[in-house]
């Protein structure tokens, strides 16, 4: 049983002889429906396809753990402490009344779903969770590393993030779990956080990763999960130089590992994580996935996904940017200061991984600007400009002012200015349960294409997740999609075409007509 947001659960059976349930699947023949557009000369000749597919989706849900890199930071302790806080049905009193434990923010807890209407004609919403086998967050098993080997317990205290008096209640619970000693290359983090690693392992780079796997197989045994996935949250890292030779290929970037190449802390979690077959998932903005690895992951079917949780200013930018291009508007300057104080903050602070940020930060609006040759001459763009600072009063409670100006009819122009303050880290612990719980879903996926006798999974570079992410990382030629609506509608029709249901088409057409 579950514990306070779990008081709605959908059991959903679909009535259609092309869906069958087995003991063990849910397979649903499913119609693929694309279309092909050619342009010759001044015509474009559209031809709409059909591919019938299979999807199978496994029922059992496993038990879950996952390991944070990062674990006694903001989010890693967060996080944690959230799924307890939940787990343990807690009630906590602040000075507005009773608080309850909940997981508002999450796209699969808190958000909902329309299945179809009613006999009223009235919409169904479930909660998006229900509408394929998943795990509860509440049963996921947490563990992790981190440079500093502060206990949870403590560490939530110097987070400053939750309230005291669920604090209290959460320290007995947390304060056992202690982070197991990481990887740490100080130049890859900013100096500023040199004081704070007192738990960090010594050897050579292979020598680390095999630490690495093992601390992974220890988890998997001491704890008795079936599965383990791996997320960073730690810092920021600078950028590694991509060579040719070192990163390039899953070979060399193997070889560089053995003889102490230019490879990040990152990179080499996500080598090991890979190697012991775990999805890993970057929540940093650094560009841990070098084409080596996203090589070693192709090669061992292993899923990967990142970058950077997109979790508050991004996150409104790609759902304004979308509004206003959509409508039609011309968003021609896009201005972002944020300001922080908490570690993340005083990390960006360096310039090397203030870039990082600011990479990441930058491209969210491409894919919109050039959707719409009518208002953007090929490859112009709006301004585009993000400021971070730290500001240590302030905490982890992040200011985002943003300032986007467009062009609209007839030479006129509208400003639009947003303040924007937030507990960062109670934005991004649901995206990493989100992160972490719909990778799982897509392990237990398999899709069998036309014509074809086998099934096969999803691509190892998992775009499904771009949702949740700020720079997602997509398969070489595959189209990157940053707009908000069009994110969330590619998981949810992804999800129902396991269930063997259309596209949501928003068409109402049984309303509209006479
Ligand atoms: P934090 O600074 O509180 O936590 C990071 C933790 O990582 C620290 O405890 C640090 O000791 C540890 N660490 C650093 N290098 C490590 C290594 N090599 N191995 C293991 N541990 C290491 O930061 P916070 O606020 O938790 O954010 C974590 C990351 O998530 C940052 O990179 C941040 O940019 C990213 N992020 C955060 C968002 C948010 O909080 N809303 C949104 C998007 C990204």
């Amino acid at each position: 049983t579950h514990s306070t947001t779990a008081v709605m659960t959908e059991n959903i059976r679909i009535n259609n002889p092309n869906v069958k349930y087995t003991d063990t699947h849910i397979e649903a023949q499913y119609s693929y429906h694309t279309t092909a557009v050619r342009r010759d000369e001044d015509t474009l000749t559209v031809t709409p396809s059909v591919s019938e597919l299979a999807f199978r989706t496994e029922r059992r849900v496993p038990r879950l753990g996952v390991m944070l890199v990062g674990w006694g930071g903001n989010n890693g302790t967060t996080v944690t402490a959230a799924v307890l806080a939940n787990r343990l049905g807690l009630t906590w009193r602040t000075k507005t009344g009773e608080q309850k434990a909940n997981y508002y923010g999450s796209l699969f807890q808190s958000s909902t779903v329309c299945l179809g209407a009613g006999p009223d004609g009235k919409e169904v919403n479930v909660p998006f969770r229900d509408l394929l086998p998943m795990v509860h967050p509440d049963d996921i098993v947490f563990d992790g590393w981190d440079i500093s080997s502060m206990d949870l317990g403590s560490a939530m205290e110097r987070a400053e993030v939750l309230d005291w008096s669920l604090q209290e209640k959460l320290r007995p619970h947390m304060s056992h779990l202690r982070p197991r000693a990481s990887i740490y290359f100080p130049e890859f983090i900013a100096a500023n956080q040199a004081g704070r690693a007192d738990n960090v392992l010594t050897g050579t780079m292979a020598e680390q990763v095999e630490q690495i796997r093992a601390d992974i197989q220890d988890f998997k045994h001491s704890s008795g999960v079936d599965k383990v996935i791996v997320l960073w949250t730690a810092n920021t890292e600078r950028f590694c130089d991509l060579t040719a030779g070192v990163n390039d290929t899953a070979k060399n970037l193997l070889a560089a590992i053995q003889s102490g190449g230019e490879v990040s802390p990152s990179t080499l979690f996500a080598v090991a994580s890979i190697l012991e077959g775990c999805a890993y998932i970057n929540g940093s903005p650094q560009n841990t996935f070098v084409p080596g690895a996203i090589e070693l992951a192709v090669e061992r079917n292993v899923f990967i996904a990142g970058d950077d949780f997109k979790s508050g200013q991004t996150k409104i930018k790609s759902v304004l940017v979308d509004f206003l291009i959509s409508a039609g508007i011309k968003p021609t300057s896009i201005v972002s200061y944020n300001h922080l104080g908490n570690n993340d903050g005083m990390n960006l602070s360096a310039p090397q991984q203030f870039r990082s940020k600011e990479i990441s930060k930058s491209n969210v609006v491409d894919d919109m600007v050039n959707s719409n040759p009518i208002l953007y001459r090929k490859g112009e763009k709006p301004d585009h400009c993000v400021v971070i600072k730290y500001v240590p009063y302030v905490g982890d409670s992040k200011r985002a002012m943003d300032e986007y100006t467009s062009e609209i009819m007839m030479g006129g122009t509208n400003t639009i200015a947003m303040h924007n303050t937030c507990e960062d880290s109670l934005l991004a612990s649901p995206i990493i349960l989100d992160l972490v719980l719909l990778t799982e879903l897509c392990q237990r996926v398999c899709v069998r294409p036309q014509g074809s006798e086998t099934f096969q999974s999803f691509h190892s570079v998992l775009a499904i997740l771009s949702f949740l992410c700020k720079a997602p990382l997509v398969p070489p030629g595959a189209p990157l999609v940053n707009a908000f609506f069009r994110q969330r509608a590619c998981i949810e029709n992804i999800m129902r075409a396991c269930l063997g249901l259309p596209p949501q088409n928003h068409m109402h057409l049984e309303h509209k007509l006479q």
